[in-house]
């Protein structure tokens, strides 16, 4: 009977390991993915950030989902803002 249960223990153990080790699930262009309390996330890549309108996350200091001649950065508050590009001439 002991000898049953350890081998039941010893099966389960070896299904524990590769089932906490699978591969994460994918996140979009400009995500990575994040384990927190066992649960997968899906957050913005680093020198990325969000920009709640479009639900994504665009690299930090190119235009994004900016109008033309601005780009998007992430303001003292962490939020991202679009600011206009100071066009340096010549
Ligand atoms: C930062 O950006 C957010 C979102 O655009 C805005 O609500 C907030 O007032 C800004 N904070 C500062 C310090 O500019």
């Amino acid at each position: 009977m002991l000898a049953v249960a350890v081998m039941m223990m010893t099966v389960v153990g070896a299904w524990a390991g590769p089932a906490r080790e699978r591969q994460l699930k994918p996140c979009p262009d400009g995500f990575s993915a994040v384990v927190v309390g066992g649960k997968q996330d899906c957050v913005c890549a680093e020198y990325h950030v969000y920009w709640p309108r479009t639900g994504l996350c665009y690299p930090e200091f190119t235009r994004g989902p900016c109008g033309p001649g601005q780009q998007l950065v992430a303001n003292e508050t962490g939020h991202a803002e679009c600011r206009s590009v100071v066009l340096v001439d010549k």
